[in-house]
């Protein structure tokens, strides 16, 4: 499926060998670790699908308020006619909250899975035909590049849904030190934060009562023996997340059950009962917290928007 308005993607997938090296590595360090990006196959999206709709998951809910009581005031924070660069945009949804008000030059989304990429910017091709559109397989996690040939106008990023919170806050500067840079002295940064807030309510959102990101976390053993031609046993771990107050993190691991040996990209991992495999940091900030970031970046904030209870932020941050 494509439409008249949307471009061929362009691939810049890693190789079959990379990822089994990369994710051999993870599981030869201790501790054991996955790096989230790893949960998001066709099963692992849907099951995050299903995480955005849970009672508990507070996320998407109140993001979503805070675009629809100020898109406005963010189009004209940003202008028009600006290529909008979107980094991990998965089913390319959330840009739409900005249209047809944005009235960007290009849009750019970006995702791992050149697959879901494609479905997804047609889907959004044929919502708005007025929008031009040019995919672009790339893992941003491992170093954002564009393509040559975008419009000289003015690069914004934008990466709602606290994807930041993955990130170790010093490689979250290193990301925003990259997009700084890509954008050239003239651009911005649309972003999406998740605020420290009662651990009760954090602890409560990833550990749902209808064990769905449990699942999802478990799931991420089934991706890779699928990948990777392994034999990790879902039924040999049990999901474990918690708050880290003192790194202001919710932190997700998987934790081994009983001792025994799997097979992953021909190669065997051991695991002992009790060891911890940790699969996500999901770190939670306050906006002044992340201004400093952002500081330490380059870029300074213009302007945050909230909801009511200070529960997630979305700030506009520019060249400083
Ligand atoms: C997609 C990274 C924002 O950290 O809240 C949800 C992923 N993990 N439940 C988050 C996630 C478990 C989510 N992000």
């Amino acid at each position: 499926m494509s439409t008249a308005n949307q471009s061929a993607v362009v691939a810049d997938a890693p190789e079959d060998n990379a990822i089994a090296a990369e994710v051999l590595a993870g599981l030869r360090s201790s501790p054991k670790r996955i790096a989230p990006k790893f949960f998001y196959d066709k099963k692992g999206s849907e099951l995050f699908d299903a995480i955005t709709e849970l009672d508990e998951y507070y996320v998407p809910r109140v993001e979503k308020q805070i675009f629809a009581a100020h898109a406005a005031d963010m189009c004209s924070a940003i202008g028009p006619g600006s290529t909008v660069i979107e980094p991990g945009a998965g089913s390319c949804e959330k840009i739409a909250w900005l249209l047809p008000e944005l009235a960007p030059e290009l849009y750019v989304p970006m995702d791992i899975s050149a697959e879901h990429l494609e479905h997804s910017a047609a889907v959004l091709g044929e919502q708005h035909p007025q929008l031009a559109i040019r995919p672009q397989v790339c893992d941003h996690t491992a170093g954002l590049t564009l393509q040559d040939k975008l419009p000289a106008g003015k690069r914004v990023f934008f990466y709602p849904g606290s994807s930041v919170g993955n990130f170790e806050p010093t490689d979250a500067v290193a990301f925003m030190q990259r997009m700084r840079a890509l954008m050239d002295g003239d651009g911005g940064l649309l972003i999406g934060v998740d605020a420290k807030k009662d651990p009760q309510v954090l602890h409560a959102a990833y550990n749902d009562a209808d064990d769905v990101t449990a699942a999802f976390n478990l799931n991420v053993l089934d991706h890779l023996n699928n990948e990777l031609d392994g034999d990790l046993d879902t039924d040999h771990f049990e999901h474990h997340a918690l708050y880290n107050e003192q790194a202001g993190r919710i932190e997700m691991h998987l934790r081994c059950t009983a001792s025994h040996t799997a097979e992953l990209a021909g190669e065997p991992i051991e695991f002992a009962a009790g060891e911890l495999v940790h699969t996500e940091n999901s770190y939670k900030y306050h906006p002044d917290e992340f201004a400093a970031l952002g500081e330490q970046a380059g870029l300074k904030p213009k302007s945050c928007w909230q909801d009511s209870r200070g529960w997630f932020s979305v700030l506009y941050l520019e060249p400083a």
